[in-house]
């Protein structure tokens, strides 16, 4: 067995009751194209799922990363997919297909991808994780929990063959590059960026000797599109075990429901809430920001699996910590922090709303001269 590629591409192409859940039939849809893909050999195996109103595909294949084959594959599923939307009337039918037209790659047309073509281990523990009301940088904290925080991984200190550490390639999703810098030695740096997520997003995840270790999708269809669209609502594929962050030490950092963007109209900060698939749907308040994690096994490419890892008491708590979050953080209704801040609400509908009111805006005197000019924007 050559080297085999992981594909995991997602897309909001509709959903049942607002933006909440997607509906099967959909899903149903974009089976069926990959299974008749299957079938012909372009695609080894796959799955599909959802979390809240995003339809997961996850396939694996030996065509690589940025396969033009794979990704017209996962638009023509989608496409199908979005086409019983529209025929069942589902709320935002189409929504994340932002192109009419396919030009050999998904990225910037709408759908999230995360991709790693790897050379498999004799046994090759995976673990594919899926989020819906919020945006990449989400996935900042935990992973950097996971692979440089011996608190979290008892490996980081224990296990010889992750000792030396991890490489982090983190992306400035505002200027489209990318530095790659080194845990432990560079651990304040790397903080110093990623504490930021909705600029500096984790891309991917490399053992010092090079094996890839992580990856997560980066679209940030704001900033594709220039408006508000709908969060970007991330993926991330992590390999675990023999060398590498156990399952557990992987899964751990779920445990702390850390304040993430999205939520409601992808204006609010909330707890991400770890849950098994059958509770994988915002409602309150759109939300919380929900995440499920898939457990697989890939053997010559084949998926077997999934394992619903977080379908477990031991995150109930994580889970009603959560709830409390969610609490607090609604009591400050329209109010920062609970609502984002203004760079992230550039690009909601408030702009509009403000607009309306910069004609009403009058010189006193006790306004405060020489505020930086761009500073003095409405938001
Ligand atoms: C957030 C999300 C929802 C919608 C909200 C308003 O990512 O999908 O919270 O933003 O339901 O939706 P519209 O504007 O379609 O009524
Ligand atoms: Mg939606
Ligand atoms: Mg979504």
């Amino acid at each position: 067995m050559g080297k085999i590629t992981i594909s995991v591409i997602k897309a909001d192409i509709g959903s049942l009751a607002g933006h909440h859940i997607a509906h099967p039939d959909t899903m149903a849809a974009a089976s069926r194209v990959l299974a008749e893909a299957k079938s012909k050999g372009v695609i080894i195996d796959f799955y599909v799922t959802h979390v809240g109103d995003d339809i997961q595909l996850i396939m694996t294949h030996g065509k690589g990363e940025n396969s033009p084959e794979i990704h017209g594959l996962a638009w023509e599923a989608f496409k199908a997919a979005a086409n019983v939307a529209r025929d069942l009337g589902l709320y935002a039918a189409g929504q994340d297909l932002l192109s009419e037209a396919f030009s050999g790659n998904v990225r910037g047309l709408g759908p999230g991808v995360a991709e790693m073509e790897i050379e498999e281990r004799p046994s090759e523990p995976i673990i594919t994780f899926h989020a819906d009301k919020t945006e990449p940088g989400a996935f900042n904290l935990p992973l950097y929990k996971v692979f440089a925080d011996p608190f979290n991984t008892a490996g980081l200190v224990i296990d010889p063959r992750m000792h030396d550490g991890f490489r982090f390639q983190i992306l400035d999703v505002y200027e489209g590059k990318a530095v790659t810098l080194n845990a432990p030695e560079e651990l304040y740096d790397i903080l110093a960026l990623i504490g930021t997520p909705a600029r500096y997003v984790i891309k991917r995840i490399y053992r010092k000797d090079g094996l890839l270790a992580a990856v997560v999708s980066s679209e940030r269809l704001n900033l594709i599109a220039g408006k508000y669209i709908g969060k970007d609502d991330p993926v991330a594929i992590v390999r675990a075990q023999h060398g590498l962050p156990a399952v557990g030490e992987v899964l751990e950092p779920f445990s702390f429901p850390h304040l993430v963007a999205g939520w409601m109209r992808g204006s609010h900060h909330g707890p991400l809430m770890p849950v098994g698939m059958k509770d994988a749907k915002c409602t309150r308040f759109d939300g919380p920001p929900r995440i499920i994690a898939l457990g697989w096994q890939v053997k010559n490419g084949r998926l077997v699996g999934p394992a619903d890892l977080f379908a477990d008491p031991a995150f109930d708590e994580a889970r009603r910590l959560a709830q409390q979050i969610a609490d607090y953080m609604r009591r400050h209704g329209p109010f920062m922090p609970h609502r984002l801040g203004p760079e992230e609400m550039e690009y909601t509908t408030l702009p509009q709303v403000l607009e309306r009111l910069a004609d009403r805006f009058e010189k006193v005197e006790e306004a405060p001269k020489g505020v930086h000019k761009e500073r003095s924007k409405m938001l």
